[in-house]
């Protein structure tokens, strides 16, 4: 298993970077980087793992983390902001992943809504962005990216197969995890300077990758499966539907999943 190290990464940032590390195996970098943020690390703490054996992704699901394959990387920011001007973060941490993504490999990426990472079709990794209330320090967020790099079809395990790709797989060529790694970082840095401040901008971006608008969609939410028409992208970054009673309403991250009529992102 190929491990990146520290001086790898290092040597692809643009600029020396502080408060951040690199291990090699974790549970999941979310929950590590939950227990320093209790400890009081600092705005701006990013852990990057080679492995993950217990990688989290949305909506309670798991997250495929096999070592030496993909890039796993989590951020923790404490932002004096109220909490509903966090609501934006985890579809701008998309937003931020696919440009580093395409200044590492060329290739381009979009968004499914809320915030997985697609090209042509198949997922290449996802967000999970999480709040930690800390009583001495006040809230704090973790956002957690993790990229299928290296992967082959077969590394991937169930019915994740058949909806996955990765980075060497779509761009056909090797990919540096380090470099990737690198980009993240930097990618996040420009977003924690400046989201907050251009909200506007980024929406635009956001909008203009979010693949899933003009498409028919299934709204999945439990059981329940309807289906609908994804008109656009509202300014909370909800996305806003058409069902098949000709009813409109604009559903939010967390509420359903989203899936493409005729697979993952048809
Ligand atoms: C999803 O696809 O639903 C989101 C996946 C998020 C995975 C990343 S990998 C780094 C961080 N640590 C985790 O346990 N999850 C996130």
């Amino acid at each position: 298993m190929a491990t990146i190290k520290r001086q790898e990464i290092a040597a692809c940032l643009r600029a020396p970077r502080e408060n951040w590390l690199v291990l090699d195996a974790v549970d999941s970098t979310n929950t590590n980087l939950k227990y320093l943020a209790l400890e009081g690390a600092g705005d701006g703490t990013v852990l990057i793992a080679n492995e993950q054996s217990a990688g989290r992704g949305r909506l309670g699901r798991s997250f495929q983390s096999k070592g030496g394959l993909g890039v796993y990387l989590s951020v923790l920011w404490r932002p004096q902001v109220p909490p509903q001007d966090l609501m934006a973060l985890p579809a701008l941490g998309a937003v931020a992943a696919c440009r580093a993504v395409e200044r590492v490999c060329g290739i381009e990426v979009q968004i499914k809504w809320p915030n997985d990472l697609v090209c042509r079709g198949k997922k290449l990794g996802g967000i999970l962005t999480e709040l930690v209330s800390d009583p001495n320090r006040g809230a704090a967020v973790i956002m957690g990216i993790g990229i299928n790099v290296c992967h082959r079809q077969r590394d991937f395990d169930g019915e994740v197969a058949d909806i996955a790709s990765s980075l060497e797989a779509e761009c056909g060529k090797p990919v540096s995890r380090s470099a990737l790694a690198a980009a993240l970082m930097e990618e996040l840095d420009l977003l924690r300077a400046d989201a907050l401040e251009t909200p506007q901008r980024w929406l635009e971006e956001y909008r203009g990758r979010c693949m899933t608008v003009g498409r028919e969609v299934q709204l999945l939410s439990g059981e329940e499966r309807r289906q609908a028409f994804a008109l656009g992208v509202d300014d909370q970054y909800g996305l806003t539907v058409r069902e098949a009673d000709g009813t409109v309403q604009t559903v939010r991250a967390g509420e359903v999943s989203v899936r493409g009529m005729y697979g993952y992102a048809p």
